[in-house]
């Protein structure tokens, strides 16, 4: 197992792995390797975003540590589990509006003290801020029209200062009429309105099909000298 530039995540050959933080169990149904008496889960890049993002070159440059994850669209919590694995000792907040999905990842958060799950609208950061705090890591996998305004007013209200956002565009929710590489454009361009600026963009084909993903920074403040 070789370590990546994603802290807690690891590689063999051409796959990925975090280190299970509860041996023995798996969320769903994912390979577990034992390496060095060490027990891995294979981390499924079709089953997972951020996965996909890791395998196909994305980093983020991390300008803190992360202690506190606001993770938006935790649906059954597939890579929430990888997060709480590859961070045992951070606070992965998992927003998810439907209570269908809400239930396994409640039951996942009772296996996992890290996952701190959430049943809340994304729309609405208001109902959460106060449980979250500040958020060192801004991380949005939701598939709405209004995506990039979600992230947008989640980010302005709960990222820390130099604290990092990454936003999985699903360009086919936006608009089916306009080409995908417009879509990106005007998706740039609204953030960077926001305050943003798009650190890189990661295409997830093969993994994932219309999804970019977009590693993003809140400014640093202006300087105050003069
Ligand atoms: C593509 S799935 C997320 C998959 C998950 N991120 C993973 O990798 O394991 C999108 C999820 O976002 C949820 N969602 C959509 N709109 C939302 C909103 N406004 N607030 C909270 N959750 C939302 C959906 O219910 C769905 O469970």
């Amino acid at each position: 197992m070789e370590p990546t530039r994603w802290p807690g995540a690891f590689r063999e050959g051409r796959d990925l792995f975090t280190r299970n933080l509860r041996p023995g169990e798996r969320v769903y149904g994912e390979e577990l390797r034992v390496v060095g008496g060490v027990e891995y889960r294979l981390w499924d890049p079709f089953r997972s975003k951020l996965a996909a993002f890791l395998l196909k070159g994305g980093s983020v440059p991390f300008e803190r540590e992360v202690r506190t994850v606001l993770y938006l669209g935790g649906a059954h919590g597939t890579t929430v589990s990888h997060l709480s694995d590859a961070w045992p000792e951070a606070s992965v907040f998992a927003v998810e509006k439907s209570p269908a999905s809400f239930a396994p990842l409640l039951a996942l958060a009772r296996r996992r003290s890290n996952v701190l799950p959430l049943l809340a609208d994304a729309q609405l950061p208001e109902r959460y801020a106060a449980d979250v705090g500040s958020a060192d890591l801004v991380y949005q996998d939701l598939a709405q029209r209004n995506q990039v305004a979600i992230f947008a007013e989640n980010a302005r209200t709960l990222l820390a200062p130099r604290g990092t956002g990454l936003l999985m565009l699903k360009v086919r929710s936006v608009t089916q009429r306009r080409p995908a590489s417009t879509v990106v454009r005007e998706a740039r361009a609204e953030l960077a309105r926001a305050g943003f600026s798009v650190r890189s963009e990661v295409a997830l084909e093969p993994f994932s099909k219309e999804h970019v993903a977009l590693v993003l920074a809140t400014p640093a403040p202006a300087s105050t000298a003069h």
